[in-house]
C-alpha cells in the first residue's frame, strides 16, 4: 500500500476547509494513518519546499506555509500519491471537480493544499513532518 503527505494550507485552514478537504480523500478509500494541526516554523516550511529555493516565488511560499495552521496528514492506499495530485488539481487554472478548482483561493502560493509528488519526496516530506513515523517503519 503506497503512502502520500497532504498538507491542507493556511488559507484553506483559515476558511475552515479542513473537514471537507479531508472528506474528499477518505471517500476515495484513502486511509488516516496521521493527522496533526500545527503552525510551521520558517525552518520546517523553507525545508519542505527547499526544492523552490532561488525561485522568485520561494519566500512568498515560506511566508504563506507559517501564515497560520497547517493541517498535515499521511495518507495511504493504492495509487495514492498520483491519485491526491490529481484529486488537488494543477496550481494554476485548476478545474471544478478537484480540490483548487472547487475551493478557490488568492493565487500566487495560496492554492489550499500540497500533495507529494513522488515516492521519493514522500519519504523526505513525511521526515520533515513525522520523523517517528519514518524510524518506526
Ligand atoms: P505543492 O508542491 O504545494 O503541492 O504544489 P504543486 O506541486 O502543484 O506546485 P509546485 O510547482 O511544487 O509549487 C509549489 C508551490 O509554490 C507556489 N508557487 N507559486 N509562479 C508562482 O507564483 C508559483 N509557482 C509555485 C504554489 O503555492 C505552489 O503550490
Ligand atoms: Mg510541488
Amino acid at each position: 500500500m503506497e503512502r502520500t503527505l497532504v498538507i491542507i494550507k493556511p488559507d484553506a485552514v483559515l476558511k475552515g476547509l479542513v473537514l471537507d478537504v479531508k472528506t474528499r480523500y477518505i471517500l476515495q478509500e484513502m486511509k488516516l494513518q496521521r493527522s496533526v494541526t500545527r503552525v510551521l516554523d520558517l525552518h520546517t516550511a523553507s525545508l519542505l519546499y527547499a526544492e523552490h529555493r532561488g525561485q522568485f516565488f520561494f519566500e512568498g511560499l515560506v511566508l504563506a506555509m507559517v501564515s497560520g495552521p497547517c493541517h498535515v496528514m499521511v495518507l495511504s492506499g493504492r495509487n495514492v500519491i498520483c491519485r491526491v495530485r490529481e484529486m488537488n488539481g494543477p496550481t494554476r487554472d485548476a478545474p471544478s471537480g478537484t480540490i483548487r478548482g472547487d475551493f478557490p483561493s488568492a493565487g500566487g502560493p495560496f492554492n489550499i493544499v500540497h500533495g507529494s509528488d513522488s515516492p521519493e519526496a514522500v519519504l523526505r516530506e513525511i521526515g520533515i513532518l513525522f520523523p517517528k513515523l519514518c524510524t518506526d517503519e
